[in-house]
């Protein structure tokens, strides 16, 4: 190995449209702050590309999460259902309603949330009470809402999904963080109920450094959503403030970068896919890595490129130490100090075999031909000389 050859990164920014010419025209109009037409222009943005009529940004994925979770009407001592294996934004965000997660395990194949056991769980733990509202058994708390993860970008079968919510009468809130340029039969990831939020911070699809979005067609939820991510104020000059509101709006500075990103989504969406149908043709076979299950009902923006392999632990060692940046998956929810006393729907912990088992590889939108070979190369040549 060449000592000074660039380590080839994870997944990072891609800036080479038009953020410094945006950002300068913030910086030289004093626009740099809470409001500026950057900020519309890049909501408005994300919404059209999402299919959804209003976008709200926010300063980043989990306080949009957060403020979403509140337009669901979760309130202190409910509880929401929540894919375990996710990373820990989805998780806090329900924390700092007041309610708790209930985590449901993942399914092997694709990663996300279970099914299956959603169903079961629903079915056999939870019942309605005399007010309507679906109750946990055991102690006759709400379970209030689903927030199901699009995880890596997949997506899972959907039209199950909402039959099972039908069943129960359930609502849920896409946390969509990874999966903006996903869709499910032609529809846009974050869409598919009331409320989806995307992230933006530096190692997603598009970036302005730190960001959310939150989608709806909703017109009074985009209103409520508007007002509680400005500190609830109801006059502009008096400072009249009907509700503790959230300071977690978007500055225009950074919708300012959302704005050139937005601009190079679709071709970052076509090289994220590129990346995955090389690594999927070109890994296809080696050693025992398998890939990540996707319907074909989806089609996978391939966010952040995972394989599955025994070796995990080896091969993370030997990949970093050759100068290819590698990354676990985050650590299940049911795993985490805070979580581990959750209610953890599952039969055999696949999270714990996906966590043990996956590593991402690096799949930036600025990669090169020549990044990609050597990733592939350097994974071969771990097989034959680790295994
Ligand atoms: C699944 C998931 N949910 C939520 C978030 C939170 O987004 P942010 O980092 O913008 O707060 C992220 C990304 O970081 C994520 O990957």
């Amino acid at each position: 190995m060449n000592e000074k050859e660039k380590t080839i990164l994870l997944s990072v920014p891609n800036i080479s449209g038009n953020e410094l010419k945006y950002v300068k025209e913030c910086l030289e109009t004093g626009w740099i702050s809470s409001a500026g037409s950057y900020v519309d222009k890049f909501e408005q943005m994300v919404a059209d590309y999402a299919g959804a009529k209003y976008g709200i940004a926010t300063m980043n994925g989990t306080a949009a999460l957060h403020i979403a979770l509140l337009l669901a009407g979760v309130k202190p001592k409910d509880y929401v259902i929540v894919s375990n294996m996710t990373f820990v934004a989805s998780a806090n965000s329900i924390k700092y309603t007041g309610a708790d997660p209930i985590l449901i395990d993942a399914d092997p194949k694709t990663w996300q949330m279970d099914l299956d056991l959603l169903d079961e769980f629903l079915d056999n733990k939870t019942s309605i009470n005399s007010e309507g509202e679906r109750i946990l058994n055991t102690d006759g708390r709400c379970v209030k809402t689903i927030m199901p993860v699009h995880i890596q970008g997949n997506i899972f079968d959907i039209d199950r999904f909402k039959f099972i919510c039908k069943k129960y009468n359930m609502s849920f809130v896409e946390d969509a963080a990874e999966a903006l340029g996903s869709k499910y039969k032609g529809q846009s990831a974050g869409t598919f109920n009331k409320l989806g939020v995307f992230s933006f911070n530096g190692n997603k699809i598009i970036s302005t450094g730190g960001g959310g979005v939150i989608v709806t067609n909703d017109k009074l939820l985009a209103k409520k959503a508007k007002h509680l991510t400005t500190t609830a104020k109801v006059d502009p000059m008096l400072y009249y403030h009907d509700e503790v509101g959230y300071n977690y709006r978007l500055v225009n500075v950074l919708a300012a970068i959302g704005v050139a990103q937005m601009e190079q989504l679709p071709s970052f969406v076509k090289k994220k896919q590129y990346i995955g149908n090389y690594y999927r043709e070109h890994l296809l076979g080696v050693g025992d890595i398998e890939f990540q299950h996707v319907n074909n009902e989806v089609e996978h923006n391939d966010w952040l490129f995972t394989i599955k392999t025994k070796y995990q632990k080896e091969l993370l060692k030997y990949l970093n130490a050759n100068k290819v940046m590698s990354r676990p998956f985050w650590m299940p929810m049911n795993q985490l100090p805070m979580y581990k006393n959750c209610h953890y729907i599952t039969k055999t912990d696949n999270c714990k075999k996906i966590h043990d088992s996956c590593l991402s590889i690096p799949c930036s939108t600025s990669i090169t031909e020549e990044d990609l070979k050597k990733v592939v190369e350097t994974i071969k040549k771990f097989y034959i000389t680790c295994t």
